[in-house]
């Protein structure tokens, strides 16, 4: 470009069309042009606010059992109008759709899925706050029949060959990874491109930061009770540093945050859920968000696994996720393998110690 300012299509004719890598294949720079339009017409409808007349409840339920507010089903409308017609794609599947949506018989089918989840911590529209739109691609299993069902999509997430996310803040950007790295392009809005604007977005190993629905604390498996118990501690625990707590209910926005300066990032495993399965779907949260963190050198695991090696048992499915910074990560990742050697004592927080201000005889 002239202005030396490298657009996403120069980007994406640079790094695929130019260099093909041996997983993505071609049509994968357009594919992923379509899912940016309908990312830049969905920034356009939230940016309406109370003006466009989305918000509120669409008094309908998602497969999830979720209420579903009538800016979920737009956006899950523009998404799918976007991406079908292109000739890329085989079949979709997204939050708000509770079957395959297989590409319709008068367009032609192409070689890619595409799971999304169109308006990710839609319980922050109502009130204006960010909000974001996540996606991962596979490519077709070789040999599958048309049209492509299921089985299609339930595989693990490192078979990904591009995700990414939009962020909806008070800039809108979109984050992406085609396997190179993670890359970050903000929308120029007057002239409606998106700009290269991070390159190469690397999380530091280390952090002082967490994110976890501390609500949802008497329901947490005693790994990540002590893991978050020894951050509150701060200095005085046997992490000697203070640690800071974020929670945006948007894990577009926490998944930001940590690419941005460093963090972890928690929805665990919980007592709540039957079969504790976690709170975030796998096919269209988890799996996209943790390519973009392990592409941008952090951890994404389960506590019990890596994420990207979960095989899918439903299109809808559940996991939990543990993400961010390296080092914080593998140490939560650490401290569930020692509750399950159990080799990890009932852990006493030091405001309780004999050393403590709190105790009963000092505060008498
Ligand atoms: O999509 C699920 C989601 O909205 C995430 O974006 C977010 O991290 C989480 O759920 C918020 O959960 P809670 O309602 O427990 O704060
Ligand atoms: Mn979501």
């Amino acid at each position: 470009m002239q202005d030396g300012r490298t657009t996403l299509s120069k980007f994406l004719i640079d790094t695929l069309d130019r260099r093909p890598s041996p997983h993505a294949g071609a049509g994968l720079s357009a594919l992923l042009i379509d899912v940016a339009a309908a990312i830049k017409q969905i920034s356009s409808a939230l940016t309406r606010g109370a003006l466009g007349g989305h918000y509120g409840s669409a008094q309908t339920f998602n497969t999830n059992g979720d209420e579903q507010k009538k800016l979920d089903v737009v956006t899950n409308e523009i998404f799918v109008q976007h991406c079908e017609w292109d000739g890329l794609l085989a079949a979709m599947v997204s939050e708000e759709m509770d079957d395959v949506h297989p590409v319709p018989d008068k367009y032609a089918r192409g070689d890619y899925l595409l799971a999304f989840d169109p308006l990710d911590g839609s319980s922050n529209i109502d009130v204006n706050g960010v909000v974001g739109s996540i996606f991962s691609v596979l490519r077709r299993p070789d040999g599958m029949a048309e049209p492509c069902g299921e089985a299609a999509f339930l595989r693990p997430g490192h078979v990904q060959v591009a995700a990414g996310y939009a962020i909806y803040g008070p800039s809108t950007m979109l984050v992406l990874s085609v396997g190179n790295g993670t890359h970050a392009f903000t929308l120029e809005r007057d002239v409606g491109n998106f700009v290269l604007t991070h390159t190469d977005i690397r999380i530091p190993d280390d952090t002082c930061e967490f994110a976890i629905n501390a609500s949802n604390e008497r329901f947490w498996e005693p790994p990540v009770r002590r893991y978050v118990q020894e951050c509150k501690d701060g200095r005085i625990g046997c992490r000697e540093r203070d640690f800071n707590m974020r929670w945006i209910a948007s894990m577009v926005a926490e998944v930001h945050r940590i690419l941005m300066r460093g963090g972890v990032f928690m929805y665990p495993r919980d007592f709540r859920t039957s079969g504790l399965e976690g709170r975030l779907r796998l096919l269209y949260e988890a799996n996209p968000m943790s390519f973009l963190v392990e592409q941008a050198g952090g951890l994404s695991i389960t506590g019990r696994e890596r994420v990207l090696d979960v095989v899918p048992r439903a299109l809808h499915c559940r996991v939990p996720v543990i993400l961010g910074s390296r080092n914080e990560v593998e140490r939560i990742g650490r401290y569930h393998r020692e509750h399950e050697r159990g080799e990890d004592k009932p852990y006493t927080s030091p405001l309780f110690n004999e050393r403590s201000l709190f105790l009963p005889e000092a505060s008498a």
